[in-house]
């Protein structure tokens, strides 16, 4: 499929209710102090699809930012795409329903457009987002199956809560095992992907099962190596008068899967949103980068890779 206009696209659900915005806005920020300010003035130059989560501790202020967004009519709910997600320790098939009725009191909304299982790993189940052992280790809960935590997943969906519901930071084997053993297939799988991780086998699957593969840090989370420096992206981005940012964002649309990038800094979200497809021998020419890094280590053990140390757990 030709995708001519990355930035106003959206990827049907296989659920039959819809579709995805293609170009989304993440909400863990770099500083979470300016998520409210980050979340306004990316709905206000256009972004309509917003991912959240109980672990970025700051649904309240993507809340805030909603509400007034709403109230003053920048934005109508129907119109906006929110997600969120179930963090690792309420897995317990009796936490997850809770978990996201107090996302939604946060974020001020009777229901989210999506609901991902965070990660595939269970924490011990309580109000501890980072169970440690006395040394310093998780405290994982055995007690518990990813299919039992996604039956009450489909729960959610049934109660109107959720429109569809996901997976994230899993691989092919863990995503074929729920497609096999749900009622409910997922609609959205979310991973790290970009040109140095571009997660081909996942996108297989997910293309096949009709599965949106959607995106998290796009822009190599602007870590080293840094992939908005790679001379590639740069060369094409000379080229077609745009910047290294608006190249990996077309790119990880035209190939096909949703993408997600965060800024707290007006200029780049503004541009973050301003991106034009590119010629398709541009798509095959990136597609063929040998360069493979991978900056997020959460698929490891479930721990998040780009938090900010939290205080008190
Ligand atoms: N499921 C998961 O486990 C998971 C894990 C990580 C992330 N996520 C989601 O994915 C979202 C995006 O991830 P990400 O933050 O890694 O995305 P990213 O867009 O690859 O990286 C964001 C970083 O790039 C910088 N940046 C943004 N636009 C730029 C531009 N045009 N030029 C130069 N630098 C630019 C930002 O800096 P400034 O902010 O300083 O402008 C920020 O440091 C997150 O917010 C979160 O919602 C999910």
């Amino acid at each position: 499929m030709t995708i001519d206009d990355p930035r106003h696209h959206g990827f049907a659900l296989n659920n039959g209710d819809g579709e995805i915005p293609a170009l989304g806005f993440g909400t863990l920020v770099s500083d979470s102090r300016k998520t409210r300010k980050a979340t306004t003035a990316a709905v206000e130059v256009g972004f309509r699809h917003l991912d959240c989560a109980e672990r970025y501790r700051n649904e309240a202020e993507v809340g805030a930012a909603l509400k007034d967004l709403l109230t003053s009519g920048t934005v109508r709910r129907e119109d906006l795409f929110v997600t969120t997600k179930l963090w690792n320790n309420n897995h317990r098939p009796e936490r997850v329903k809770p978990a996201l009725e107090a996302s939604l009191r946060r974020l001020g909304l009777d229901s989210v457009d999506l609901y991902l299982v965070h990660t595939p790993f269970a924490f011990k189940p309580g109000d501890d987002q980072d169970p440690r052992h006395p040394h310093g280790a998780i405290v994982y809960d055995d007690g518990v199956t990813l299919e039992e935590t996604w039956a009450a997943m489909e729960g959610v969906v049934d109660d109107g809560l959720s429109r569809a519901i996901g997976l994230s930071d899993i691989d092919v084997e863990g995503t074929r095992e729920i497609i096999d053993t749900g009622r409910i297939k997922p609609a959205v799988v979310e991973v790290e992907s970009h040109p140095y991780h571009p997660q081909w086998g996942l996108h297989q699957l997910c293309q096949t099962e009709g599965i949106v593969l959607l995106a998290f840090a796009p822009l190599g989370h602007a870590l080293q190596p840094r992939l908005l420096d790679d001379p590639l992206i740069m060369e094409v981005s000379e080229q077609l008068r745009q910047t290294p940012a608006q190249v990996l964002l077309a790119w990880g649309i035209q190939r096909g899967t949703a993408v997600l990038t965060s800024s707290v800094t007006p200029a780049r979200i503004a541009e973050n949103a301003d991106i034009d497809a590119l010629p398709e021998d541009v798509i095959r020419t990136i597609n063929e980068l040998e360069t493979r890094h991978r900056f997020n280590s959460v698929v490891d053990a479930g721990e998040p890779g780009f938090l900010e140390v939290p205080q008190g757990s």
